[in-house]
């Protein structure tokens, strides 16, 4: 991780948590994190969007350091899409980071580029910022497909989205054999795809939007491999899925310099 881009590590709740335990979940968390925790690290919780209000007025009433999160978003202010939320639905529960173009999104609903591309637009033109997800299958990997596929949905993710925006937002690369199986990528994998997402942005946008973007990584982070992680020069943070449902071990992905 580089000096001058401060980390994030993001909890991905997925389908999981109430909102009472969402509550219960982020009340925990907060006693847990540390001044010093917080002044390193920035923290985002990506609750269901069930749990969203609770987790805001727990967040503001508590003044919990906390980014209120989001794990995905419909473009459109408003409209006909039955069962979707819009992109200023968010915006008005003070939720910054949005979470667009999860594997999970696109192979289970068959989410393209192009909409993907159109979420991250949407999310920028309402003050707030996109994680904006890419990564391989495992077969893609074994074809020697992988950086192909990454460069493909940075590439058209990030279409006319200008350098100064991209600077701003988070990329996070997150292999999709390495998600809830247990199996992480190596460390050197890891720090080699962070390291071409980068080289996709410098050569799609520009050096300094390459220099400033964050990039995580996401694929079985725990508290036992999170500082051989982090220590990676590209990787600048995490998007954690099943570890971020038990405050104990995300406080200690968090914690992951005290390793
Ligand atoms: P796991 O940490 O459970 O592998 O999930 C990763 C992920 O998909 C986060 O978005």
């Amino acid at each position: 991780m580089a000096d001058d881009r401060k980390p994030l590590i993001s909890g991905n709740w997925k389908m999981h948590q109430n909102h009472f335990e969402a509550i219960q979940a982020v009340q925990k968390l907060s006693y847990l994190l540390t001044k010093e925790d917080i002044a390193a690290v920035d923290v985002s919780i990506h609750a269901p969007f069930t749990d969203i209000r609770s987790v805001q007025t727990t967040i503001e009433s508590d003044k919990i350091p906390i980014t209120i999160g989001a794990q995905d978003c419909h473009p459109e202010v408003k409209g006909a899409f039955t069962g979707e939320v819009s992109v200023s639905m968010l915006a008005k529960l003070n939720v910054g980071l949005v979470i667009v173009g999860h594997s999970e999104r696109r192979e289970l609903f068959g989410e393209t580029d192009e909409f993907v591309n159109a979420k991250v637009k949407a999310v920028f033109a309402h003050e707030m910022l996109p994680i904006l997800c890419c990564g391989e299958t495992l077969a893609e990997r074994e074809a020697g497909e992988a950086e192909s596929k990454i460069s493909g949905q940075i590439t058209a993710g990030l279409a006319k989205i200008p350098a100064e925006q991209v600077a701003r937002m988070v990329i996070a690369y997150e292999p999709i054999w390495a998600i809830g199986t247990g199996v992480t990528a190596s460390a050197e994998d890891a720090q080699a795809m962070c390291a071409h997402v980068r080289q996709v942005v410098a050569e799609a946008k520009d050096a300094d939007a390459a220099a400033s973007v964050r990039i995580q990584y996401g694929g079985s982070v725990k508290p036992a491999n999170a500082a051989e992680l982090m220590g990676q020069a590209d990787i600048d943070g995490a998007l954690v899925g099943g570890a971020s449902l038990e405050p104990d071990d995300f406080a200690k992905i968090v914690q992951y310099r005290l390793n």
